[in-house]
Parts: structure tokens; C-alpha cells; sequence
């Protein structure tokens, strides 16, 4: 593993050390308790080091539900979880995920990100970024996987970033939802008062960092329905095309979570999916953040 000091770097005062976690994305950031005021100059630094890598981890967390707030707040404002059923009481801000249940009641989200998404990319401002934590993570099973798309638009060939550099995805999240009822049978209907809140949206296949303009892949298999230009076949064999290329090994890093992990990822810089565990034998509860997007950054990650 390589070790890299962000003293070297100009932008970077604050010194956090960080160290590579994978060859294909993500860094672990060293020394910083979550739960302890930041500086401003470690934020920054923690900012910076979230453009170029992705992913950032810190490990051995104590983190409450203030404190996990506190901390993600730093870094926008935060939205509250849709589907009340699985708000954390009386903390509207933390989204329960796993198969956790109290007083006899699920309320974790049982059934999120089981394929390769970035987080509503349905929505017409899509969350920047999200911050899970793994209060109690199973001991086998259970990894997220993560892809940089960075490194996934890099990658293509000069014709194909030509050809679909002005080309926009549709996104769905009726659709998504269809698709969860047909693997779920436990999944209620889809009611109109739902699908009204969330009409199809599109994004531009290619979007930059507001910050860096590093330019990333926008597109994932779990919204995304169809190329805007190309209806009918053209579009859904180069959608395919795209999401097969995005996934491949050497843009991927699997996170196999232990207790006290806390994983901030960019949904502009990243696709990730959940994988399966044995929910009969291990109990998974995570606690989730999200920074909500809006106009103005939504807008300085369009390519001229
Ligand atoms: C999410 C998500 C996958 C997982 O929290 O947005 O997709 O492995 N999670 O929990
Ligand atoms: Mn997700």
C-alpha cells in the first residue's frame, strides 16, 4: 500500500494522512475521530482528498447520531430520508438499512442498492455524496462494491467519448421500482402519490467534478432505462455497453465493512452496489447520511 502525506500538497495545510485502499479507488484517512469537532482546514483537506479518491474510510468510529450528522453536515446540507418507515426515530436525517428490527418492527431498508447505482441519480439533483456507517456489519458477506468512473470515462476510447459526449441517460425510478417488486414480492405496489414525486429524469452520460473538472461516466444499470437520442435498441445495447465497461475489475474495490466503519462516497465519482449475506444467521444495520444535491452544483457538473 502506498502511503500518501497531503502536506505535500499545496491545497492541502491540514496534513491529514491518508493511505491507498485499492488500485482502483478510495483512500483510508488516518488519525481523524469523526465524532470531535474538525477544523476547517481538515475538511478542506478531507474534500480534496474525496475529488481524487472517491471513497474516503475511516475506520474505529464511535459515532452517535449527532455526531454523525455533525460531521456530514460539514460537508453540505443534508436531506431527509424519504421513506419514513425507516428514519431513524426521531432523526429524520439517518436512513436505516439492513435487516434490523425493533420491538418486532423492520426498520432498516432491507432491500437497497442490489444493483450497481449511484445514489437517485432519478432525481433532477442527484445526492452528492452519502456517508454509511456500519454500527453492526455481519462477519461474512455483505461487501459494497464501488467503481470509479473517472477512471471508467478515461478509459473509453477517443470515438466512443466522442460519440456519446452530448448524449443524455434516462433515468427512472418507476422503473427501478418495478424491478425491486419483480425480485421482492414483499414490496408493495408502487402508488400514485409515489410515482407523482418522482417523474423520469436525464442526465448528460458525461459529468465533471465542480471542483477539479475531472471529467466521470454518468450512468448505471440500476436507473437508468434509456439513451434520450437513441430510443429502442441502439440505445439499450449502448447503455449495456457502458455499464459492462464501468464494472470491470480494475475500476472496482470491494469494502468488506467491519464494526465502526464510516465510508463518505461521491455519487458523481463512484457507482457501488450491496451484495448479499446470510440475513437468517447475521444481523446488518448501517446508519446512512446524505448530502442532498441542488441547482448550482448540479450545474457547474455539466460539460459546457
Ligand atoms: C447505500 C447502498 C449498499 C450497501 O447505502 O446507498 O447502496 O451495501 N448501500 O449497504
Ligand atoms: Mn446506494
Amino acid at each position: 500500500m502506498s502511503m500518501t502525506d497531503l502536506r505535500a500538497r499545496p491545497t492541502d495545510p491540514a496534513a491529514v494522512a491518508i493511505r491507498s485502499l485499492s488500485p482502483a479507488l478510495g483512500v483510508e484517512v488516518l488519525e481523524v475521530d469523526v465524532a470531535r469537532p474538525v477544523a476547517d482546514r481538515v475538511v478542506a483537506t478531507l474534500r480534496a482528498a474525496l475529488d481524487d479518491n472517491g471513497i474516503l474510510l475511516f475506520r474505529r468510529q464511535r459515532l452517535d447520531p449527532e455526531s454523525h450528522i455533525a460531521f456530514s453536515r460539514r460537508f453540505g446540507t443534508l436531506q431527509e430520508v424519504a421513506q419514513k418507515q425507516y428514519q431513524l426515530g426521531g432523526q429524520p436525517l439517518i436512513y436505516v438499512i439492513g435487516n434490523v428490527a425493533e420491538n418486532g418492527r423492520a426498520i432498516g431498508d432491507p432491500s437497497v442498492g442490489r444493483l450497481w447505482h449511484s445514489d437517485q441519480s432519478f432525481l433532477p439533483y442527484p445526492a452528492i455524496g452519502s456517508l454509511l456507517y456500519g454500527v453492526q456489519c455481519p462477519p461474512e458477506g455483505a461487501a459494497t462494491l464501488f467503481a470509479n468512473m473517472y477512471k471508467a470515462w478515461e478509459a473509453l476510447p477517443a470515438e466512443m467519448q466522442k460519440r456519446i459526449a452530448s448524449l443524455h441517460a434516462v433515468h427512472s425510478f418507476s422503473e427501478y421500482y418495478e424491478g425491486l417488486r419483480d425480485r421482492d414480492a414483499t414490496q408493495p405496489p408502487l402508488t400514485d402519490a409515489r410515482r407523482a414525486l418522482y417523474p423520469d429524469v436525464v442526465h448528460p452520460l458525461v459529468r465533471r467534478n465542480p471542483r477539479t473538472g475531472r471529467k466521470a461516466l454518468y450512468i448505471n444499470p440500476g436507473y437508468a432505462t434509456g439513451i434520450q437520442e437513441l430510443p429502442g435498441a441502439d440505445g439499450a445495447s449502448l447503455l449495456t455497453e457502458l455499464c459492462q465497461h464501468a464494472t470491470r475489475d480494475e475500476f472496482v474495490y470491494a469494502h468488506a465493512w467491519r464494526d465502526g466503519d464510516l465510508l463518505f462516497w461521491d455519487n458523481l465519482a463512484v457507482n457501488h452496489k450491496g451484495t448479499p449475506f446470510d440475513t437468517d444467521r447475521f444481523v446488518r444495520r448501517m446508519h446512512r447520511t446524505t448530502v442532498a444535491g441542488n441547482p448550482e452544483v448540479y450545474a457547474a457538473s455539466l460539460i459546457a
